[in-house]
């Protein structure tokens, strides 16, 4: 991951600009801490602008450390991956293969070069002779990207992956591509940013824009190739769908896959191929080796794991991406639990359950226990590989501190309830910190797979199912549909601040825009069949093929979001609603 940052103002407040430019590095330097640089120039006799850029090496032979800056005199700051699209020299980075390829280029070839890239990504790009500011998010927003816009106070603009938290800072709409001119713009009332959408957005998304940002009339066009396929079930699908069985007990799943084969098939070869992008992409050593000669079999690899079907199924494909060799981190976070003391004999029953050590107790939440179960299986029918189940168990005041000091300047802007349970967890989720075998261990690994999205496309949340039981079928296929268009503007941007803070890269394969495509073309009682009970209905396609590959405690396991099942959300007032402003975010 890399962190990136523009700031600009007038020539003569050029100290507010370094100041707002150093209260950012530090968290920059979190999300890059292999370089760091910076250069500030005039843009115009009025202007000064400032632009800072560090580096996570996870691609090409050295590392290319940013701004970059290339004859022409144009100014890149890259914090994306190129997993497919072009096809980018192994040695070479990707950050000077876009600086050169941009080189000369008109709007609308900046346009097509972005519209073709597969990958997630944020950029911000300076042309020198057109004195514009390109910036924009890939098309879910997976990258972090926030804008600060001039005021009466501060006659200052700045666009960064993460800055301090203040009250004026907002997230950049992944609606498309942004620009500023500014051989017109000036630093007054007037500022004003141009946005060229990307082919998807709805008009009404455009249209509830503030009048600062100007849409244009060209298109950005989309990645994803297919639209949501909103055919409804006739009759006769029906009358086989009721035909099925209702659980995935043993000689069901046999049943189960036969119906639904096509797809399965299709979306294994897909999120394995998707998986295959993200490791690939990726340096041979481990965080711990980058500096030394030593061959590295360290985990390089790490998976946000709760034991639950997302993360089971990405680790399940992941050992068919990876040289046999080479360990997996399976990252599993608990928090403190507060409950009463349990009855003695249960207590003794648990001390003896492992050989020697003694069971860290309260941390026995859900997420803990359905991430051993589903270990110890993941050991038994891939027993080819090293797999770390690393155990992170965060006491209440720990929790409290970092909040403090780190987690909610990376929340914001954002600022809920539940951005702060979800914030929190993956935060020290990501952080990989804990226990391995009852010795600390801290994982080494540079990229880190997250389940994100699964849910969304697949029809995983309790709220699908009550908009089936109110409207069947048409209710739930809208409530999909919207959720894939917004997830944007969501959480995703969020979850990248949070996670790429501790130097490594997240990476979502549900999210690649090749398995968006694939999902988008399946009927939707095929992804989903909701008359079926729950643990079992819920991304009834996901879950078959997850069980066809024999990981079964996994495929039958509800859906349970990360704040119940890490108990986060235990340790805090439990009168709250998830959608409250959180009091612990925004300090007093
Ligand atoms: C949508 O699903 C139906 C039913 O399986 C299928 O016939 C149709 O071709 C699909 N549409 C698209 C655009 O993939």
């Amino acid at each position: 991951m890399c962190g990136i940052c523009f700031v600009c103002g007038l020539s003569s407040s050029l100290c507010q600009i370094e100041e707002q430019a150093s209260l950012t590095h530090n968290l920059l330097h979190h999300r890059g801490p292999d370089s760091c640089g910076d250069m500030t120039f005039s843009i115009t006799d009025e202007l000064s602008a400032t632009f800072h850029g560090c580096v996570l090496w996870l691609q090409g032979s050295v590392l290319t450390p940013q701004p970059i800056i290339d004859k022409e005199g144009n100014v890149l700051l890259w914090n994306g991956d190129i997993l497919a699209g072009y096809e980018i020299p192994g040695e070479k980075s990707d950050t000077k293969y876009i600086s050169e390829y941009l080189t000369g280029k008109d709007e609308e070839e900046i346009m097509c070069f972005l519209s073709a890239i597969k990958g997630p990504w944020s950029l911000i790009y300076y042309q020198k002779c057109t004195k514009r500011l390109y910036f924009g998010r890939d098309v879910f927003g997976r990258h972090s990207l926030v804008w600060r816009w001039p005021t009466e106070q501060s006659w200052m603009f700045l666009v960064s992956s993460v800055t301090q938290r203040s009250a004026e800072v907002t997230e950049v709409p992944a609606l498309g591509l942004y620009y500023v001119d500014f051989s017109h713009s000036k630093m007054d009332v007037n500022f004003h940013v141009s946005l060229i959408p990307w082919t998807h957005v709805d008009e009404s998304n455009l249209a509830a824009l503030p009048s600062t940002i100007h849409t244009q009339r060209q298109k950005l066009v989309s990645p994803i190739r297919n639209r949501l396929n909103i055919s409804l079930p006739t009759d006769e699908v029906l009358e086989t769908l009721r035909a099925l069985p209702t659980s995935l007990e043993n000689d069901h799943i046999d049943m189960l896959y036969n119906a639904l084969k096509d797809d399965i098939d299709r979306l294994l070869e897909v999120l394995k191929t998707s998986i295959q992008r993200r490791v690939d992409m990726c340096p041979q050593k481990c965080q711990r080796c980058t500096n030394t000669q030593d061959k590295c079999s360290h985990s390089r690899i790490a998976v946000l794991f709760s034991g639950g079907l997302d993360s089971a199924m990405i680790a399940l494909l992941l050992d068919s991406c990876l040289p046999s060799s080479e360990s997996v981190d399976l990252l599993n976070v608990a928090f403190e639990q507060r409950t009463p003391q349990r009855p003695e004999k249960k207590k003794s029953q648990l001390n003896c359950a492992t050989n020697g050590i003694v069971p860290s107790k309260d941390y026995d939440v859900p997420d803990r226990l359905s991430g051993r179960r589903c270990w110890q299986q993941l050991m038994e029918i891939r027993p080819g590989r090293c797999w770390n189940f690393v155990e992170i168990d965060v006491t209440g005041e720990e929790l409290a501190r970092q909040r403090e000091s780190t987690i909610s300047h990376l929340v914001a802007p954002l600022n809920s309830v539940l951005d702060d349970s979800i914030g929190c967890a993956l935060w020290f989720g990501g952080r990989g910190e804990g226990t391995l075998e009852g010795s600390p261990y801290v994982s080494p690994a540079r990229v880190l797979l997250c389940g994100m999205g699964a849910d969304e496309q697949l029809g995983g949340y309790s709220r699908h199912r009550g908009r089936f039981s109110a409207g069947s079928w048409p209710a739930l296929l809208e409530e999909i549909d919207m959720e894939i268009s917004r997830i944007h503007t969501r959480n995703l941007g969020r979850d990248n601040r949070i996670l790429a803070d501790h130097g490594r890269a997240p990476r979502f394969p549900y999210l690649d825009e090749d398995v968006v495509s694939m999902l988008n073309s399946v009927p939707i009682w095929r992804k989903a069949n909701l008359n079926m009970p729950r643990g079992v209905g819920e991304k009834i396609l996901l879950r078959t093929a997850c069980a066809h590959l024999g990981l079964t405690t996994a495929a039958g396991l509800p859906k349970r979001a990360i704040q119940f099942g890490s108990r986060i959300a235990k340790l805090e007032n439990s009168k709250e609603k998830g959608s409250d402003t959180c009091s612990r975010l925004v300090g007093n």
